[in-house]
C-alpha cells in the first residue's frame, strides 16, 4: 500500500538515500532537513523537501500542520536526523553536549509528539528511530554521542509499550559504520587540542578508526532494512544491519564490558 512517510535528515547520507529508495517504491515522501538546497535533487524523484530544524518546536508544529493539510494522515515517521563528534567526557562542555541532545534526543521526541495524535486517531502507524551500534556499545571519545543513542534506545522501548494499545509500532535501527557525511561532520566538530591530556589517545583512536579492517557499509544496508520494517506487519523491536555492529553487540552481550574494554584497550 502507498504510504505517507516523513524522514528527517533527508539532505544527506542515510536519510537522502532512504528517501529516494522509498520514493522509488511509490510512497509519498516528505524529506525534512535544514539544508533545503541539498534536497533540491530529491524533487526529481517526486519527494517533497521541506526545511526543518528539529531543534525548533515552532518549525516542527508548522511543518507537520502543512503536511497534514495536504495528506490528512502520516503512516510512517523515520527519525533519522542526527550527528556526533569526538571529544573526551571531561573536556566536552555541557553546553555542547546539550546541543547534541537537542538534536539526537529532544528533537526526535518533539517531532514524534507532534505526529502521534494523527497516528493515534488512525489507530495505525510506524515510528523508526535511528540509533547506532554505540547506543549499545559505547566508544571512548564518543561518550556524549553514545549517551544520546542510549537515550534513543530507552525512549523507543518506553514508546513501544505505551503505543501498543494504539497499534503504533516503534522500531530501532542500529547502524554500524555507514558511508555518509557523518564522519566528516564529527571531525569538524571535534576538539583536538594538542595541549589536552587526551590528545595522544585521541590521535591513536582516530588511526584505529581509519585502519579498521572492516570497510564502512553502504547506506543501502540501512535503507533496505527500513523498507523491510515498513513492509512488515510484525517487525522486530530492533535491527542491527551491519556486520561490524553485529560483532560488537554480540561480544558485549556474551563476553561483557571488561572484554570490550580489553579489546579496545589492547589496541590503544
Ligand atoms: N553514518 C554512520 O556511520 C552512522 C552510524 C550509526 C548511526 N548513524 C545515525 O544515522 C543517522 C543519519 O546519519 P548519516 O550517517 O546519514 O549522517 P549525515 O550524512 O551527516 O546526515 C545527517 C542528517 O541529519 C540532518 N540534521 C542534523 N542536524 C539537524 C537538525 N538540527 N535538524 C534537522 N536535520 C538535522 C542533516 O541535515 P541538515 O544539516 O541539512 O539539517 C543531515 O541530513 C544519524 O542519526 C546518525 O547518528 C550513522
Amino acid at each position: 500500500m502507498k504510504k505517507v512517510i516523513l524522514i528527517t535528515g533527508a539532505s544527506a547520507g542515510i536519510g537522502k538515500h532512504t528517501a529516494i529508495q522509498l520514493a522509488q517504491q511509490g510512497h509519498t515522501i516528505y524529506g525534512l532537513a535544514r539544508s533545503i538546497e541539498l534536497m533540491d535533487e530529491l524533487k526529481a524523484f517526486g519527494i517533497n523537501p521541506i526545511q526543518l530544524d528539529v531543534t525548533s518546536p515552532q518549525n516542527i508544529k508548522q511543518v507537520i500542520k502543512e503536511i497534514l493539510t495536504k495528506e490528512s494522515r502520516i503512516d510512517v515517521l523515520i527519525n533519522n536526523a542526527g550527528y556526533g563528534f569526538y571529544e573526551s567526557m571531561e573536556e566536552c562542555s555541557i553546553e555542547k553536549a546539550k546541543e547534541l541532545f537537542d538534536v539526537n534526543v529532544f528533537g526526535l521526541m518533539q517531532i514524534t509528539q507532534e505526529v502521534l495524535p494523527t497516528m493515534r486517531n488512525a489507530n495505525a502507524g510506524t515510528i523508526i528511530n535511528l540509533s547506532s551500534v554505540v547506543g549499545k556499545v559505547p566508544f571512548l571519545f564518543m561518550g556524549w554521542y553514545s549517551a544520546s543513542k542510549f537515550a534513543v534506545e530507552g525512549l523507543s522501548d518506553a514508546l513501544r509499550l505505551e503505543l501498543k494499545a494504539f497499534n503504533i509500532k516503534v522500531v530501532v535501527v542500529e547502524p554500524g559504520r555507514v558511508t555518509s557525511k557523518f564522519g566528516d561532520t564529527a571531525l569538524s566538530l571535534s576538539n583536538m587540542d594538542s595541549a589536552s591530556p587526551y590528545y595522544k589517545k585521541m590521535i591513536d583512536f582516530q588511526k584505529l578508526i581509519e585502519d579498521n579492517p572492516l570497510p564502512s557499509s553502504s547506506p543501502d544496508s540501512i535503507s533496505n532494512t527500513i523498507i523491510k520494517i515498513i513492509n512488515s506487519s510484525n517487525p522486530k523491536t530492533r535491527y542491527c544491519p551491519n556486520f561490524d555492529g553485529k560483532i560488537a553487540i554480540f561480544f558485549k552481550k556474551w563476553f561483557g564490558d571488561k572484554f570490550i574494554d580489553f579489546v579496545i584497550g589492547s589496541r590503544l
